[in-house]
C-alpha cells in the first residue's frame, strides 16, 4: 500500500468535526496500516489546553465514534504522534511561532516540508486563515507539498464563493486545493458509476426513453443538535442541496467520462450542473418547498425554534423537496425529484430510478395494472441495491406479481466499510482529487441554488410547517402527487 509522508494541520480542533470523524477516520487509517511512520497532526484550536488534555479528549471521541471499536496499543502508537497549539486564528505574531513549532515537528518526524491543512474551522474562518497561512510563508512551496482541505459550506452564494475562491487560489492554487463533499466518499456513491458503466443491462435504458423518474432522498431523524448557530445562517438548501444532493444527481445523471482520470469525471459532472435549468421567481414557488421542523406530535422533540442557538422566529428551513430538470438529450421529460429533511421519520439516503411503465402490456398484476421496474441505490443506513421487477405468480392464472432482487452490500457478516472521512483524507495526503469537487462544479451549483435563495427571500415562510418525526410538510407530497407520483418511503 502506498504511504504518505506529511504533516496533517487541523483548524479547528477543538470542533465537532474533529472529535466525531477527522480523529476517529485517522485512527482506522492506522488500523489499516495506511498511515506512514513520517506523520504526524497538529490540532489547532483557540482554547487553552494541552497535548495531553486533548489527547485524552480524542481519545474518548475515539471509543464513542470509530466504526471498529477500540484497541489501547493502536491508540497509543497513534496519539503518540498528536499535538495540540493553541492558535489565535487572527492574530499576527503567533503564526510566526507557530510556524517555528511546526518545522520543529517536520524534522522530528521527516514529512520532507509536505503539509496538509485542513480547515475544520466555521467558514467565516477559511479566507483569514488562509491569508495568514499566505502571508507568515507557511504555505510557500519551498520543499515539499502544501494543500488544503476545505469544509462546506463554501461560499453562502455565488458572490462570497467566488471571492472565497479567489483568495484561497491566491494561496494555494486550485491544484492544491480539496473542496471536501464527504458524500463523494461514502462507498455506495461511488458505486453508481460502476454499477452504471459497467452493466451491459443498465446503461443502454438511463435515459429518458426508459426512465420515469427518478427520486433522490437523503432524510435524517436528527435535528440540529448543538449547530443551531452554524445552521442558522445555511438551512437545508445550502447545508445539503448545494453540496452533497447536487452531486448526488451529477453522479446519477452525467454521461460516461472518457475515461477515469480525475478531470474526465469532473467535466462530465459539470456538464450536468450546466444543464440544470435556473428557476424563475414563479418556477421556484411551483417547484420547490420549503419546511422547519414542529415539536413531534408527543412532545418528544422540541422544535427547530426552540433549538439551542436558534431564533425563536427563525426562517431557516430544516427541509427541502424539489422538482428538478436537466436540460440535456438524455434526460428531457425526466423529472429529478430531490428530498432532504432534519428530524424526519427515518435515516436514509437512497437513489430511486423509476423505470417507465410497459402500459397495456400482456402481464398484468392482480389490480389488472402494469408494475414498472424500480432500481434502488441504496447508499445509507444499508448500502447496498434493491431491484424490482415482475414475474408469474405462481398458479393457474397469467398474473404478473412484482418481486425484488436485494443485494445487501454491509449485511455481509463482518463487512464494514471504511467511513467517508477515512477514504477522503487519505486521498488528500496521496493528492487523490477524483473525490473532491472542482471550482466550477461549485460555480454551477450556486448559480442554481442562488435562484431558490433569491425567490425565498421575498417570501415570509409559514414556519413551522412539518411535525419532528414525520415525512415533512404536506406541501412536498403535494408537489410530486401534482405530477401522479408518489415519495418513496419505505
Ligand atoms: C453534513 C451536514 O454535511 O452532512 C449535516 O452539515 C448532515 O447537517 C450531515 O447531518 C449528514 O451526513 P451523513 O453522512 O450522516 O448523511
Amino acid at each position: 500500500m502506498e504511504e504518505t509522508s506529511n504533516a496533517l494541520v487541523i483548524f479547528g480542533g477543538t470542533g465537532d468535526l474533529t472529535k466525531r470523524k477527522l480523529v476517529p477516520a485517522l485512527y482506522n487509517l492506522k488500523i489499516e496500516k495506511l498511515l506512514s511512520k513520517e506523520f504526524f497532526i497538529i490540532s489547532v484550536g483557540r482554547r487553552e489546553k494541552s497535548t495531553e488534555e486533548f489527547i485524552e479528549e480524542m481519545k474518548l471521541a475515539v471509543k464513542e465514534f470509530s466504526r471498529t471499536g477500540f484497541d489501547e496499543d493502536i491508540w497509543v502508537c497513534l496519539s503518540e504522534r498528536i499535538y495540540y497549539y493553541q492558535l489565535d486564528f487572527s492574530g499576527t505574531d503567533t503564526y510566526l511561532e507557530f510556524e517555528n513549532y511546526l518545522c520543529n515537528l517536520e524534522h522530528k518526524y521527516n514529512t520532507k516540508g509536505n503539509r496538509l491543512f485542513y480547515l475544520a474551522v466555521s467558514p467565516e474562518y477559511f479566507g483569514i486563515i488562509v491569508e495568514k497561512l499566505h502571508k507568515y510563508g507557511l504555505a510557500n512551496e519551498n520543499g515539499g507539498f502544501k494543500r488544503v482541505v476545505i469544509e462546506k459550506p463554501f461560499g453562502r452564494n455565488l458572490e462570497s464563493a467566488r471571492k472565497l475562491s479567489k483568495q484561497i487560489t491566491h494561496t494555494f492554487g486550485e491544484e492544491n486545493i480539496y473542496r471536501i463533499d464527504h458524500y463523494l466518499g461514502k462507498e455506495m456513491l461511488q458505486n453508481i458509476m460502476v454499477m452504471r458503466f459497467a452493466n451491459t443491462f443498465f446503461e443502454p435504458i438511463w435515459n429518458n426513453k426508459y426512465i420515469d423518474n427518478i427520486q433522490i432522498n437523503s432524510t435524517e431523524t436528527l435535528g440540529v443538535s448543538e449547530r443551531g448557530g452554524y445552521y442558522e445562517k445555511s438551512g437545508a438548501l445550502r447545508d445539503m442541496l448545494q453540496n452533497h444532493l447536487l452531486q448526488l444527481l451529477a453522479l446519477t445523471a452525467m454521461e460516461p467520462p472518457a475515461r477515469l482520470d480525475t478531470e474526465s469525471v469532473r467535466d462530465e459532472k459539470v456538464k450536468v450542473f450546466k444543464g440544470l435549468k435556473i428557476y424563475s421567481d414563479e418556477e421556484v414557488t411551483q417547484n420547490v418547498v420549503r419546511g422547519q421542523y414542529d415539536t413531534s406530535v408527543n412532545g418528544e422533540y422540541v422544535a427547530y425554534r426552540d433549538e439551542l442557538r436558534t431564533a425563536n422566529d427563525s426562517e431557516t428551513e430544516t427541509f427541502i423537496a424539489l422538482k428538478v430538470e436537466v436540460e440535456n438529450y438524455r434526460w428531457e421529460g425526466v423529472p429529478f425529484y430531490i428530498r432532504t429533511g432534519k428530524r424526519m421519520k427515518k435515516k436514509s439516503i437512497e437513489v430511486i430510478i423509476q423505470f417507465k411503465s410497459l402500459g397495456k402490456s400482456l402481464y398484468l398484476n392482480e389490480l389488472n395494472e402494469s408494475v414498472p421496474n424500480q432500481l434502488i441505490i441504496r447508499i445509507q443506513p444499508t448500502e447496498g441495491i434493491y431491484l424490482r421487477f415482475n414475474t408469474k405468480k405462481p398458479g393457474q392464472e397469467n398474473a404478473a406479481i412484482p418481486v425484488s432482487m436485494d443485494f445487501c452490500q454491509n449485511c455481509e457478516i463482518g463487512y464494514k466499510s471504511p467511513e467517508a472521512y477515512e477514504k477522503l483524507l487519505r486521498d488528500a495526503m496521496l493528492g487523490e482529487k477524483a473525490l473532491f469537487t472542482r471550482w466550477d462544479e461549485v460555480e454551477y451549483s450556486w448559480k442554481f441554488i442562488d435562484a431558490i435563495g433569491k425567490a425565498w427571500a421575498n417570501n415570509i415562510p409559514d414556519f413551522p410547517n412539518y411535525k419532528a418525526n414525520s415525512y415533512g410538510p404536506k406541501a412536498a407530497d403535494d408537489l410530486i402527487r401534482r405530477d401522479g407520483r408518489e415519495w418513496w418511503n419505505e
